[in-house]
């Protein structure tokens, strides 16, 4: 038993020797996404973590293995959408990915649920869903597309 704890424990340390790259890469604002300072807000509490460059990182952030899962979240949620490299996304991809940030939203996929376990604060309200779906759309109508439009890429 004692040589079970000691394993254990051992193995417990040793993966904290892996330490996941949390350096943010400089974000330039003229290309970040820009808004309404109330939607901004919301967006930043709920999404930035993930989907931009302005990730805040939690007192975990270096404790295997949970830095491994937020490492795997960040580079996959900026690769799927990032709001500070907005004005560089291809015009027909920001339309896909507003839509589908609509979706997400309305069927409470996003922000994901471990997540929101130690972020209470991201969870959003009715009003900040509605403000958001609001946002997107003025943005997909900014964008020159429409529902139908973005329909033709099947998101
Ligand atoms: C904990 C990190 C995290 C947070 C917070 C988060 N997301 Fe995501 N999001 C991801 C990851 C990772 C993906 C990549 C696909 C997947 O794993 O589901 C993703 C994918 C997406 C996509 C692309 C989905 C697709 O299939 O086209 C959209 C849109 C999206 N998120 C919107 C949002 C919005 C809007 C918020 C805030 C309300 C948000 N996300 C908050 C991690 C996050």
């Amino acid at each position: 038993m004692k040589n079970v704890v000691i394993v254990v424990l051992g193995f417990a340390i040793a993966i904290q020797f892996i330490r996941p790259d949390f350096t943010n890469p400089a974000v330039d604002e003229k290309i970040a996404l820009n808004g309404d300072p109330k939607v901004m807000s919301v967006l930043k509490t709920s999404c930035y973590d993930c989907h931009s460059s302005e990730t805040q990182y939690p007192w975990y952030q270096n404790i295997a293995p949970v830095s491994w899962i937020m490492s795997d979240h960040i580079t996959q949620g900026r690769k799927a959408l990032d709001f500070s490299n907005w004005a560089n996304i291809d015009t027909n991809m920001r339309l896909k990915r507003l839509e589908r940030a609509k979706q997400m939203i309305s069927n409470d996929l996003m922000p994901k649920h471990e997540y929101l376990l130690m972020h209470k604060n991201a969870v959003l309200n009715h009003e900040e869903k509605q403000l958001l779906e609001e946002f997107f759309d003025a943005q997909i109508k900014a964008l020159g597309g429409s529902l139908s439009d973005v329909k033709e890429f099947n998101i």
